[in-house]
């Protein structure tokens, strides 16, 4: 099978991480066990000053033709004047929208050779590899009604509306029991069903879900709250958990800072399956965004760049065996000791980001 893949390095450090991606692509053709064909395209402050837009529809309709989208972050002080609709994120949005990527994929890795940085005690993290998989369409963030109202006694309402409909909790729900099945088959979902309606039939659809055709995967139900505790006190005992939108910003970003730095978290996101070939869109992206103050200086660390395809491999094409060996060449290119600037502790000497990219590889061959 060949695999096409859109790469949208975007600005600032985007295209220099992208660039390492590049290497390791080369390396997976020059194997020969499966095969990328890339082609690229701007988005964000670049296509701006190319074409006046984030994004071209000829780059939009060449997403929605690839199995996957790679994207490097977009954005910096260039574009800051730019008017609101075609700012560097509108790319970003437009990506997001017309894929319709309802299922945000957010892992929390603890690579050992990194885990004394954690706030966390070593042995609570060591080795920690779990997924947190939000809802990113619907919502709290979307439900209507959404306002402020004067009350005219110099009081104030605000209201937001939290609303899913059972086909919205459905496919992230079954998104929730695929992607765990390419993992350590555990699925734990979490709501507020003890104080939200939302979080009744949250409850009930997982369990639907899980009865049609999932009963192989583990799933387990936990109140958010109590969730968040347990996240923080052993988060090792986590496969997949699957939230809402608003639980999920948080939860993802507690889980992500158990581990380390913003150079180093990859994230996903899912659209819903083609009805004929059961295909996913995706879109594989770093955390992080395109860093002005250290772009165009080598500096850079491609991990989570790097990462981020390593996601692709395991979650777009079911590559497991590929991504479990990208994943390993991270991890023991780490163990060496090689370090980029952002993640260097005390005393430790620092390399760019090409000669990351290139250890990366290099680990690869070895292994
Ligand atoms: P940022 O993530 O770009 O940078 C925050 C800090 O982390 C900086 O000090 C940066 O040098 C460091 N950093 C980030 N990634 C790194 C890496 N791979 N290696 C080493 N150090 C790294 O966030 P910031 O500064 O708030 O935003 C900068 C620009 O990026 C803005 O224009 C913002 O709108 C955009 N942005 C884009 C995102 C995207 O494309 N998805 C996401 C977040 C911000
Ligand atoms: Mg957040």
């Amino acid at each position: 099978t060949t695999y096409k893949l859109l790469l949208l390095p975007g600005d600032g450090i985007g295209p220099e991480t992208m660039g390492e991606v590049k290497k390791v692509l080369g390396w997976f053709n020059a194997r020969g066990t499966a095969s990328f064909e890339t082609e690229e395209d701007l988005v964000g402050g670049c296509a701006y000053d190319a074409h006046g837009k984030a994004i071209s529809d000829e780059a939009m309709d060449r997403a929605m033709a690839s199995d996957a989208v790679l994207f490097g972050a977009v954005g910096g002080p260039k574009w800051d004047g730019v008017p609101y609709d075609v700012r560097p994120e509108a790319g970003l949005l437009r990506l997001r929208k017309d894929m319709e990527l309802f299922a945000n994929l957010r892992p929390a890795i603890c690579y050992p050779a990194l885990a004394d940085a954690s706030s966390l005690k070593r042995d609570v993290i060591e080795g920690l590899d779990i997924l947190i998989l939000r809802e990113l369409t619907g919502g709290v963030y979307f439900g209507e009604p959404k306002e402020i109202t004067e009350l005219g006694n110099g009081q104030k309402r605000a209201v937001d509306t939290q609303v899913y409909e059972t086909y919205e909790i459905d496919r992230i729900a079954r998104a929730a029991f695929e992607l765990a099945r390419t993992r350590r088959g555990k699925v734990t979902s979490m709501e507020k069903r003890n104080v939200m309606k939302s979080g009744v039939l949250w409850n009930e659809v997982v369990s639907q879900a899980h009865a049609d055709g999932y009963q192989d995967v583990e799933l387990e139900h936990m109140l958010a709250d109590a969730g968040g505790m347990q996240l923080v006190r052993w988060p090792k005992q986590f496969d997949v958990i699957v939230t809402d939108n608003l639980f999920g910003d948080m939860l993802s970003d507690v889980a992500a800072m158990l581990t380390g730095s913003l150079g180093m978290l990859p994230s996903a996101s899912l659209g819903a399956p083609d009805p004929e070939t059961g295909k996913r869109k995706a879109l594989y992206e770093p955390v992080h965004g395109s860093a002005p103050d250290i772009a165009g200086k080598g500096a850079a660390n491609p991990i989570a760049m790097i990462a981020s395809f390593a996601m692709c491999l395991r979650y777009s094409f079911g590559l497991v065996e590929e991504a479990d060996l990208l994943e390993k060449a991270i991890s023991s290119t780490l163990d060496k000791g090689l370090r980029t600037s952002d993640i260097a502790g005390k005393g430790e000497s620092a390399i760019g980001t090409s000669a990351m990219g290139d250890a990366i590889v290099a680990e690869l061959d070895a292994l």
